[in-house]
């Protein structure tokens, strides 16, 4: 059964998508959409950083949380073009998205410096949602596990169990991300096992800990309205990183409301 202890969460990557006055209006009409609402999952916007300020002034009354798709992981310095995170922070950001897949194929990121970053979001207290996930060959080759495993393990390197309070994983496989395809509900749940058994084997030394079943996992990659209720109900998935349908509020709202439905169902029993 799934643990009601983890929270439930409902992530929206707008990723290049929006211009400010496009952002401030799909977080107002989502900041509506959930007002007055009990039981809710924890929610949180990922927009663009040009319209972090905005979207954060607009969800300051709301529940719902503000989070930046990438940071670099120095405090300042001679770094053109980059954000460091007390630069987030001053934006009231509170969630960092690391290593997604988008950011290891197109921007160079590897799990050296995914490793890096999660220190630095861990450092300045914000909450990181670590990315990972398999390319189409790395799935046909029956390399899922190990690339999985191999992401995670390096992701925690030199990190110590106390340390991770805050971390969430997101398995996002390459090959659903933004193709329509979803993975199997039951498969996906399955990788998030392995994530969470990977998680425990980082820290084997330290037996009186199982850190990994307190993790929340989410999974990712073409998460829409009429998939959402079968991946809640697997037992060790904890939410959804969405994309596409994280776009409008009409796609959005009720992905969060199915994690309402869920939240209940597990209060109830
Ligand atoms: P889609 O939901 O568009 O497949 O994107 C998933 C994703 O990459 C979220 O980070």
């Amino acid at each position: 059964m799934s643990n009601p202890k983890r929270s439930k969460i409902i992530a929206g990557n707008w990723k290049m998508h929006k211009n400010r006055s496009e952002a401030k209006a799909l977080a107002e009409a989502i900041g509506h959409g959930v007002k007055g609402e009990k039981d809710l999952p924890i929610v949180v916007l990922f927009p663009p950083f040009t319209s972090l300020a905005a979207v954060g002034d607009v969800l300051r009354d709301t529940p719902v949380d503000l989070g930046a798709q990438n940071m670099d992981h120095h405090d300042g310095g001679a770094y053109t073009g980059e954000v460091s995170p007390t630069m987030l922070i001053d934006l009231g950001v509170e969630y960092i998205l690391i290593g997604h897949s988008e950011r290891r194929q197109f921007f160079g990121e590897t799990n050296a410096s995914v490793n890096l970053k999660l220190k630095a979001a861990l450092k300045h207290a914000l909450k990181p949602i670590v990315c990972v996930g398999e390319s189409l060959d790395e799935r046909e080759n029956n390399l899922t596990d190990a690339v999985v495993r191999r992401q995670v393990g390096a992701a925690l390197a030199d990190l110590e169990v106390e340390e991770l309070k805050t971390l969430i994983v997101a398995y996002e496989p390459v090959w659903a991300i933004g193709t329509g395809k979803t993975c199997e509900a039951a498969e996906a749940n399955r990788v998030c096992a392995l994530i969470r058994a990977t998680i425990n084997d980082c820290f084997r030394s330290d037996e009186s800990t199982q850190i990994g079943d307190s993790i929340p996992i989410l999974y990712g990659g073409s998460v829409k309205p009429s998939t959402i209720d079968e991946q809640l109900q697997q037992s060790d998935l904890d939410g959804a990183l969405v994309g596409g349908a994280s776009l409008t509020a009409e796609d959005f709202l009720p992905l969060i409301k199915s994690a309402q439905k869920r939240i209940r169902s597990l209060i109830s029993v």
